[in-house]
């Protein structure tokens, strides 16, 4: 396992549909691994798959940060099948490094996914869980949190991206 390099805003890969898994196989297996271990290393309560240069719909999730082995979740081709109430909290991305705001959200979700092996299979997350599927899920699809807030929170957030893309980082390249 490794450590995989975060792709940081504006990255563009941070802006791409990702395509579905359609290999259930080694490959798939190595890149969720080391998901694993740069989302805890990070640390971090969620990864997808395109903030290490992966454009595939993977992302890992463990609302533990590694407190709990049980705690981690993996989900590929993921999609949320039903939701319900409205929730509001603070959130962040490691690919938008030092800025956080708070997101209005689904408060409870269900997620249909597929596991490492291709298995379908159903989960039901609510609190911190909800929350950092749906970040997740919106990363494969191109989509940051900060792509959700309105008003001044949106203007917080352009204007400290704007500084971001001033200082345009070197993007690293990943690897499994
Ligand atoms: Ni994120």
């Amino acid at each position: 396992m490794s450590v995989l390099p975060i792709r940081i805003y504006p990255d563009p890969v941070l802006r791409v549909q990702c395509a579905p898994v359609e290999e259930f196989g080694a490959d798939l297996q190595c890149l969720v691994m080391d998901m694993i271990e740069t989302m805890h290393e990070a640390p971090g309560v969620g990864l997808a798959a395109p903030q290490v240069g992966v454009e595939l719909r993977v992302a890992v999730v463990d609302a533990t940060a590694g407190a709990d082995p049980d705690g981690v979740r993996v989900l590929v081709n993921p999609r949320v099948i039903d939701s319900e109430g409205v929730d509001t909290d603070t959130e962040g991305c490691l690919s938008i490094p030092d800025f956080t705001e708070k997101v209005t959200r689904p408060a409870r979700v269900r997620v249909a996914a597929a596991d490492l092996e291709g298995s379908p299979f159903e989960m039901e997350a609510g609190e911190l869980e909800a929350r950092v599927i749906q970040h997740e899920l919106d990363h494969l699809d191109g989509v940051l949190f900060v792509d959700r807030l309105r008003g001044l929170r949106r203007q917080r957030a352009k204007s400290f991206l704007r500084r971001l893309r001033a200082e345009e980082p070197a993007a690293a390249s990943g690897g499994c």
